[in-house]
């Protein structure tokens, strides 16, 4: 696509599948409040070739080819980023149900207009790895971006960090600190990673479970005759979660980077970020809304198909830690809300029937992210409507250093919108949902808040319950390294150096 030098996955046709939005399409969205991170204000939204022109009150209808759509009563927001979900992911000895089409038709009809999945190298090389996402990516019907998981350490992969981060866009890599003989990093795989990480300004990311204490939680498990859905979340305590927390925290301190780390499960891994942030650090938590809103009594149905849908690590935990989680992002120690969308279906999950190690891990929510948070949220008056929008988009936005473009409804940004209605209520469930899985982990779910409309790029993808996609539309959104986390940073290095060279003022009080 050499007329789009910014469109590294555009199909080779050109305009035709690139999907750029720059077919004239032109919307007036009239009457709603819209919501930005930083304030809400009754105004319209005026569109065009897929770029939000203009938002202020009263902009005049004026020209035929402009479709108006009435908002009266509803809010106006920028559409959801998923920070952390798995599309087409081979995993556990399968391949997740949802690939980058049905993926992105469940997320466009919840309300999420990107997402930013995890790139999984080939027998640790990078190279292959983002060349084996960019085909599984070719059917995308919507933005996306991708994190690299780093799997094994060498000079090579020192040297493809660098290519990914100044050549393809990615700004973030992910080191599994658990699954033993497959992803997991060792302690010294993650202090080299970490480093490069700040040297390229990019943002490391960890999965914190002690990996070797897990298998060990495991056997312990298998000895006592435990082979049920149940043994998953036994044989790995929330204690092996805060303990690979702190550990990675520390890591991350003494290499001074930035940390991000994933899917948040438990009160034990939320206080260690609680207390580094309390210590001045850049610790950034994600909690996922499986960990928000469910509880792990599901793992003990006595149904397999049932209980083994809730397997997903870490594991959701008892009820308790995720009221503690919902606290923590409404008061900031949380700052963004993912859903580490990787789905399996009952026949996939039955391969652990007999032994709760072999049930693939992971649970769907891209759909049911932005309508879940609103109500268990919104709703109930824990957050308002502008932390809504942050930590369903914003946050991600800048993270992820693609705001504004992302993130927002102002002059210039890309027009990724959705329109809710708080009157409407929703019900959850596989027999609705978009999702090519036959089981949904929210079952049954009512709740208030309707995303009736979703706007993607500048075209209505999702309108009264109906999709309107295509595969191959889907745009890759390259991400700048040295976001806002790293401001400062190198300040911060040049007073620690000073201090070493200046031992004798150590202890002494500042001038
Ligand atoms: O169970 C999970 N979380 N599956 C996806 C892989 C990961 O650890 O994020
Ligand atoms: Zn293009
Ligand atoms: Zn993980
Ligand atoms: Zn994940």
């Amino acid at each position: 696509a050499a007329s789009h030098p910014a469109h590294e996955f555009c199909a080779a046709g050109g305009d035709a599948g690139c999907g750029d939005g720059g077919d004239g399409t032109r919307i007036l969205i009239k009457g709603g409040t819209v919501v930005n991170a930083h304030r809400a204000e009754e105004a319209d939204v005026y569109i065009e070739d897929g770029v939000v022109v203009a938002v202020r009150p009263n902009i005049p209808v004026g020209d035929d080819n402009v479709r108006v759509i009435d908002a009266t009563g509803k809010y106006v927001m920028p559409g959801g980023i998923d920070p952390h979900t798995h599309l087409a992911m081979e995993f556990m000895g399968t391949v997740t149900i949802d690939d980058f089409f049905s993926g992105h038709a469940a997320a466009l009809a919840g309300g999420t207009t990107m997402h930013i999945d995890f790139v999984i190298p080939v027998n640790g090389n990078l190279t292959a790895g983002l060349e084996s996402y960019k085909q599984k990516a070719a059917n995308a019907a919507m933005d996306y971006g991708f994190h690299m998981a780093i799997t094994k350490w060498n000079d090579e992969v020192a040297r493809e960090m660098e290519v990914m981060v100044k050549e393809h866009g990615i700004n973030s890599f992910k080191f599994f600190m658990a699954y033993k003989g497959s992803l997991m990093v060792t302690d010294d795989l993650l202090l080299q990673g970490l480093r490069k990480c700040k040297s390229l300004g990019a943002l490391a990311m960890v999965h914190a479970e002690n990996g070797d204490a897990v298998v060990e939680g495991q056997q312990r498990m298998i000895d006592l005759g435990i082979t049920g859905p149940e043994g998953h979340a036994l044989s790995r305590p929330p204690i092996l979660e805060g303990e690979a927390t702190a550990r990675a925290i520390r890591l991350a301190t003494f290499i001074n980077t930035p940390l991000y780390v994933v899917h948040v499960m438990s009160v034990d891994a939320m206080e260690e970020i609680a207390k580094a942030k309390r210590e001045g650090q850049r610790v950034i938590g994600e909690p996922v809304v499986s960990g928000l809103v469910l509880d792990d009594s599901w793992l003990w149905d006595p149904d397999f198909i049932v209980a083994s849908k809730y397997v997903m690590s870490p594991p959701i935990r008892e009820a308790g830690h995720g009221k503690a989680l919902q606290a923590a992002l409404s008061s900031g120690i949380l700052q963004l809300v993912g859903t580490d969308h990787c789905t399996f279906n009952s026949t996939q999950k039955a391969f652990g029937s007999d032994d709760f190690r072999k049930i693939p891990n992971g649970v769907n929510g891209l759909e049911e992210r932005m309508h879940i948070i609103w109500d268990s949220m919104v709703e109930t008056g824990k957050i308002s409507v502008t932390d809504y929008v942050r930590v369903t988009s914003t946050e991600c936005a800048r993270i992820f250093n693609i705001y504004p473009q992302k993130g927002a409804v102002l002059e210039g940004s890309d027009a990724d919108i959705i329109i809710l209605n708080p009157e409407r209520s929703f019900v959850m469930g596989a027999h609705t949902h978009h999702s090519r899985s036959n089981t949904n982990v929210y079952e049954g779910r009512k709740g208030k808040g309707m995303v009736e409309l979703t706007i993607s790029r500048g075209r209505v993808v999702w309108e009264d319950g109906v999709l309107n996609i295509t595969p191959g539309s889907g745009r890759y959104i390259r991400m700048a390294p040295f976001g806002y986390v790293f401001d400062g940073i190198e300040k911060s290095d040049a007073a620690y150096r000073a201090s070493l060279r200046a031992p004798v003022q150590r202890g002494k009080a500042a001038a």
